[in-house]
């Protein structure tokens, strides 16, 4: 039993990682433009994204697919977006380290 829930925290730690990678890499082609590639926003008007919660993150997305949140933009970025691809991104921007300063 022990080895089995191991075997079963090892399953889902590989496959986040693998999340991880997957979305990077489609955030470098799809969204670092906008989002900068670590996730700090790179152009005026976009929000940043590092360190996010991934489930806030997915709902976002899946509401611009969906249409329950418009944007000019992001509306027609999340329209082809699947499932698992908005856990991958969402896995991206969530694994990101971010650290705050108050002034
Ligand atoms: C051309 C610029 C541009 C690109 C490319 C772009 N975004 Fe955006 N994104 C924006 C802007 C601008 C907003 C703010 C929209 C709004 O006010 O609802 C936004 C908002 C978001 C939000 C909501 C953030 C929040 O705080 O509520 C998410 C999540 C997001 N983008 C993810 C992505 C992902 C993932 C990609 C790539 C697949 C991507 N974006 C590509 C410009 C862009």
């Amino acid at each position: 039993m022990k080895r089995f829930v191991f075997l079963m925290a090892f399953c889902a730690f590989n496959s986040f990682a693998d999340d991880v990678a997957s979305g990077r890499a489609k955030a470098d082609a799809a969204c670092a433009l906008c989002h900068g590639p670590n996730g700090v926003a790179t152009m005026p008007g976009a929000p940043n994204l590092a360190g996010q919660q991934a489930i806030y993150l997915s709902e976002q997305l899946k509401n611009y697919r969906s249409g329950k949140r418009q944007h000019e933009v992001m509306t027609y970025i999340a329209k082809p977006l699947t499932d698992a691809e908005i856990t991958q991104l969402a896995a991206w921007y969530n694994s990101i380290k971010v650290s705050v300063e108050a002034p």
